[in-house]
């Protein structure tokens, strides 16, 4: 009995086809110089190694995080060693970390069964989250709605919860955008949360009320729906779509260098084996299609907020260029006043700048797309956590952070609210 049990539950879960990473460990190198940036974006451009990097080189001092097979640990540690490069361990056993959270994810999935209860501190499959947004939706039918804005490349409903006080015309509007890069699961996790914090603390907290009498909210908790069932099914670190690329095996586009702005310029590749490549035209990826359709077709949003993770950084536009936007001064404002909401809850520190030249180069990204298209609140959030555990943030972290970026996120739309343009 214990047996079919536990069988039935890796069938279940899906775990038996998910790729293994047995004795592979993530390494930090440090950064130190324009020298070692040179010879690290050697690394990515070469396939040798076949690594996976979680933060790529960027600027001095922000340290870059990269997946290194078990097979070869010893050829890259020689290859840093061989040209000067400082590097720590800092996952030494990423597949127990794995093993963790999918045991974490099967034990709530069978507490949830029985007491029928959604719980927003646990990761959760696709099914599951949609089902959630449609019990917020019938919870609070004055308040909430769930609405289909499109489908996926592989034929997935794209939902998003629209939280609206008032009929009529569209009012301004704020979009909250979250796993737009599937790895990054305390982007959708923390997108969950939000929901129902908006539901539960309108008519009680001041601020999300007055909000919500000016403007509505429309928050997509999982923007790149095929690639998040595929962490979950196949592999725990893909980031791109899942659809196909003519000529290639190699699937997917990097649907935050897929927007209409700057498209593939500095800080995309054109190589659809990368991480970050830019697709085959703007637009060409239909879950970026869907959202610029539906924010094109309103005509009335006024903020564009971005969930990523990680690094724990606050940034607002340009990635495309170094030039300052025209409204820098007044995002840099909001942005910082924002960081020091979310870290006066339990001290988590964010840097703030412009993408651009806080992190790196990224065009055809969603915020400087709509940062272009008149929408000007536009901002990029990084969540936790700094590179300990990376994109495999435990569970017991999801509330701790959904609510310190609540501290941020409500700073940013009280002032969009007092600024209507
Ligand atoms: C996509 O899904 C919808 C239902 O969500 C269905 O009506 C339609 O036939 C599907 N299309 C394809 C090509 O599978
Ligand atoms: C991209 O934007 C330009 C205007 O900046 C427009 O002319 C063009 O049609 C757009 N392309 C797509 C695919 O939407
Ligand atoms: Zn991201």
């Amino acid at each position: 009995m214990k047996w079919i049990l536990f069988f039935g539950a890796l069938i279940g879960s899906g775990i038996c086809g998910r790729e293994k990473f047995f004795g592979d460990q993530v390494f930090r190198i440090n950064v130190r110089n324009g020298d070692e940036i040179s010879k690290l974006n050697q690394l990515v451009n070469s396939d040798n190694f076949k690594l996976n990097f979680w933060k790529y080189p960027s600027t001095f001092g922000r340290p870059v995080d990269v997946l290194v097979p078990s097979v070869n640990l010893q050829p890259v540690k020689s290859f840093l060693k061989s040209q000067g490069l400082e590097y720590s361990v800092t996952i030494e056993d990423l597949q127990a970390l794995l093993d963790n959270e999918d045991e974490e994810m099967q034990h709530n999935k069978g507490q949830e069964r029985s007491s029928n209860n959604f719980n927003y501190g646990a990761y959760h499959s696709l099914e599951a989250i949609y089902h959630e947004m449609e019990s917020i939706a019938r919870d609070f039918p004055n308040l909430a709605s769930r609405v289909k804005i499109g489908h996926s490349f592989e034929n997935r409903s794209m939902y998003v919860l629209k939280f609206s006080t008032g009929e009529g015309r569209p009012r301004p509007a704020i979009w909250l955008n979250a796993g737009i890069h599937s790895r990054e699961w305390i982007s959708q996790a923390t997108a969950m949360w939000t929901s129902r914090k908006i539901v539960s603390d309108y008519g009680k907290d001041p601020a999300i009320t007055s909000i919500l009498e000016k403007m509505d909210i429309f928050l997509l908790p999982v923007a790149n729906p095929d690639g998040y069932v595929y962490t979950q099914t196949q592999n725990r670190f893909w980031r791109k779509t899942r659809s196909l690329n003519p000529g290639t095996h190699c699937i997917g586009t990097d649907p935050n260098r897929n927007w209409n702005v700057s498209f593939a310029g500095e800080g995309a590749s054109n190589n659809p084996c990368s991480e970050v490549y830019h697709g085959a035209y703007a637009n060409s990826e239909v879950e970026v299609k869907s959202v610029v359709d539906f924010i094109q077709g309103h005509g009335n949003f006024k903020s564009f907020i971005d969930l990523h993770s990680y690094s724990q950084l606050l940034m607002y536009p340009y990635g495309y260029t170094v030039k300052k936007a025209p409204d820098a001064e007044e995002l840099d404002e909001v942005a910082r006043r924002a960081a020091k909401a979310l870290a006066s809850l339990s001290g988590t520190e964010y840097q703030v700048g412009p993408t651009c030249t806080t992190v790196y180069p990224a065009s055809g990204s969603s915020i400087d797309w709509a940062y272009d298209n008149g929408i000007k609140y536009a901002f990029t959030f990084e969540l936790r956590d700094t590179g300990h555990y990376g994109f495999l943030l435990p569970a017991n972290q999801i509330i701790p952070t959904a609510e310190e970026t609540w501290l941020g996120l409500k700073t940013i739309m009280e002032h969009v609210r007092d600024n209507l343009y």
